[in-house]
Parts: C-alpha cells; sequence; structure tokens
C-alpha cells in the first residue's frame, strides 16, 4: 500500500486531532506531503511531530477555517512550499454538544458558529483549496459530512444536522462543477467515531449507539482515514460526486435512528406523541424508555417478543404485521 499517495501535495483541514491527525498519518505512510491546517497549533505540532516520526513531511499551517484570508493564506503556504497541489481534505468541524438542541431552543449563536465552521468553513477551503489544484491542473477533494445530514439521526443537534446536510449538496455540486477541469470532489460520512469529539458521549449513551451498528463497536478515526486516502489516490480515478460511508451503521440507510437525548424530558415526549420506528430500533429505544421509567401508555410492536417488553415494566401489544414499533405516550401524564 505504501506509495499510492506518493508526492501528493495535500493540505488536511482539522490536521490536529481526531479524523484529521489520522488523515495526516494516513496520507504520509502512503507518500503524500502533508499541510497540516488547524486553528490549534499546538495540536497541528503534535501532529507534525507524529507524521515526521514516521519519516513523513509535514507542514504546520495554523489557520481558522471561518476566516477567508486565514485559510486562503494555509493553502497558497503549502502551494507554494511545494508548487502547486494535488489533494484538499476539508474537514475540520465542530459540534456544540449541550448547546446545539431542537429548533425551538436553538440560539442563533450557537447556530451561526456551527454552520460557520462545518458549512463555511468546507467551503472556504474548497474555493482556496481547488484554485491551487486548478492552477496544478487537477487533483482531488475529500469533505467530511456526517450521517446526522442525511438521515435526521441526531435529535436535538438542528444545527449540526443541518451543517453537514449543506455539505452533501457542496460535495455534489462541486463534482459536478469541476469534473471536466480533472477535478474529483467526493465525501466521507463517519458514523460514531472515537475521537475528542465525541468524549461527552456518556457509557450509557455509547451502549445505546453501538446497538444500532452491526459491527457491534464504535469506528475509529484511522477507518475513516482509510477511505479517505483511497478517494484522494488514484485508485479513485472514475469516482466523482460520492459519499462514503464509513459508519458500519448499515440501518442507517433504510430509515431513520433515533436517539433520546438524556436530556429529553417528559415534556418533550408528549409533544412527540406517537412516535413510529423502525423494527430494528425498538429494543435500544425500548431500553431507553424503560430505564428512565418515561410514563409511556402503550406500546404497539411487532419483531419484538410481547414478553420483553412486558417485562421492561412497559404495557405493550403485538402487531405481528407491522414491521415498525409505535410508542403511544401518555398524554397528561407526569414525572
Ligand atoms: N467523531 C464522530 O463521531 C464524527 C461523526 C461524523 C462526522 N464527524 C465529522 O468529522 C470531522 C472530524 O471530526 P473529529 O471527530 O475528528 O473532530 P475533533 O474534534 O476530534 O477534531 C477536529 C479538529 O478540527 C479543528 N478545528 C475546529 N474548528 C476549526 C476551525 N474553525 N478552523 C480550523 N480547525 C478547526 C480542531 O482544532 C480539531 O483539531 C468533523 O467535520 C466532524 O463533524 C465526526
Amino acid at each position: 500500500m505504501a506509495g499510492r499517495l506518493e508526492g501528493k501535495r495535500t493540505v488536511i483541514t482539522g490536521a490536529g486531532m481526531g479524523m484529521g491527525r489520522a488523515a495526516a498519518i494516513r496520507f504520509a505512510e502512503e507518500g503524500a506531503r502533508v499541510g497540516l491546517i488547524d486553528v490549534n497549533e499546538e495540536a497541528a505540532n503534535e501532529t507534525a511531530s507524529m507524521v515526521a516520526g514516521g519519516g513523513g513531511e509535514a507542514l504546520v499551517l495554523p489557520a481558522d477555517v471561518t476566516k477567508e484570508e486565514q485559510i486562503a493564506g494555509a493553502v497558497e503556504q503549502a502551494a507554494v512550499e511545494w508548487g502547486g497541489l494535488d489533494v484538499v481534505v476539508a474537514n475540520a468541524g465542530i459540534e456544540l454538544a449541550g448547546e446545539d438542541d431542537r429548533a425551538d431552543r436553538l440560539e442563533l449563536s450557537v447556530w451561526q458558529r456551527t454552520i460557520d465552521v462545518n458549512l463555511t468553513g468546507i467551503f472556504l477551503t474548497c474555493k482556496h483549496g481547488i484554485r491551487a489544484l486548478l492552477a496544478s491542473g487537477g487533483g482531488a477533494v475529500v469533505c467530511t459530512a456526517s450521517p446526522t445530514g442525511l438521515y435526521g439521526c441526531a435529535p436535538g443537534f438542528d444545527a449540526y444536522s443541518t451543517s453537514k446536510a449543506g455539505v452533501y449538496g457542496l460535495i455534489r455540486v462541486m463534482a459536478a462543477d469541476y469534473a471536466k477541469e480533472g477535478i474529483r470532489v467526493n465525501g466521507v460520512i463517519p458514523g460514531y467515531t472515537k475521537t475528542p469529539m465525541t468524549k461527552w458521549v456518556t457509557p450509557e449513551e455509547e451502549q445505546a449507539l453501538i446497538s444500532t451498528i452491526p459491527l457491534g463497536r464504535p469506528g475509529q478515526p484511522e477507518e475513516v482515514a482509510a477511505v479517505m486516502a483511497f478517494l484522494a489516490s488514484d485508485d479513485a480515478p472514475y469516482v466523482t460526486g460520492a459519499v462514503w460511508g464509513t459508519v458500519a451503521q448499515i440501518a442507517l440507510h433504510v430509515g431513520p435512528r433515533i436517539v433520546v437525548p438524556e436530556r429529553w424530558t417528559w415534556k418533550d415526549l408528549t409533544i412527540c406523541g406517537t412516535w413510529t420506528f423502525r423494527f430494528y430500533d425498538a429494543p435500544r429505544i425500548l431500553a431507553q424508555i424503560a430505564s428512565r421509567k418515561l410514563p409511556v401508555e402503550r406500546i404497539v410492536t411487532s419483531r419484538i417478543p410481547v414478553r420483553e417488553v412486558v417485562s421492561r415494566g412497559i404495557e405493550a401489544l403485538g402487531d405481528p404485521d407491522s414491521d415498525q414499533v409505535k410508542v403511544l405516550v401518555a398524554a397528561g401524564a407526569g414525572v
């Protein structure tokens, strides 16, 4: 595998930690020269040491992706240093856990900050990165999106989910924009991946997430980096406009994944009234409801033995013909 990215002049945003760091290390192992763009210079320096420790070549490029002059300057510095650019990985992102919320409670400032980094930051990275690729005669772009932008699978993360939905649009239109000029544009959608970004996830929430993942474990940043490396490489010459799931959460592709956030209260549930879930999500949802002792009126279920539901202290009705689970929340009952 070594050498697949030989000589590729690459910039990676968010290279200070998580997936960006893993990508920097992987790309360097495969022969790329890597420009490490991050607002956290100290973290980018650490990544540079790791790359150098593996015999790779890294350039630390401190920049905030939301500041056009900074990201333009960082890209230009790499292109000048190496005489051009071949690959752009637009990956930096934030998730304002504890501040992001559903729309009626979401502060405009939290929405704005999330959109600024996750969508405008990707746009600005692509704008200046692609200018450098055009000047170099072509290349590849890889953007990091998220399943939250496709499936509504992170209730209470409305700003984050929307920012990632925007990234999908940008990937696809840019793939069309630049195809004739030899620039491929693709994306990755990591599932739940163990990085500093997801440190806030509690052990209980992690178990709930894992129960939706057929491979039965979280993803690792190195596994996302491997897909990024493929998309950036000449092994993918006929791949553009694709968004590759590195999620191992196959269920996401056939229906919504619902996580009941810890901070949801009974009030939230009454507003929801009736929820309908695909059967594969039911055991987890039931476990969450039961563990919080929320007053659910009754559950119409299928593919889950009724006795299992009853054993959780919830009234249930079997419905063998349905592939869905309905949770009917009792109106008026309070906690
Ligand atoms: N971890 C997951 O489960 C997960 C799932 C789906 C998508 N993602 C996405 O993957 C990407 C990488 O996430 P991660 O988990 O590695 O995150 P992380 O928090 O571990 O690392 C993000 C990096 O981006 C940098 N950064 C943040 N704001 C910046 C800015 N304004 N300018 C420049 N750099 C900035 C940070 O300093 C940090 O080094 C993000 O776009 C994230 O939304 C993550």
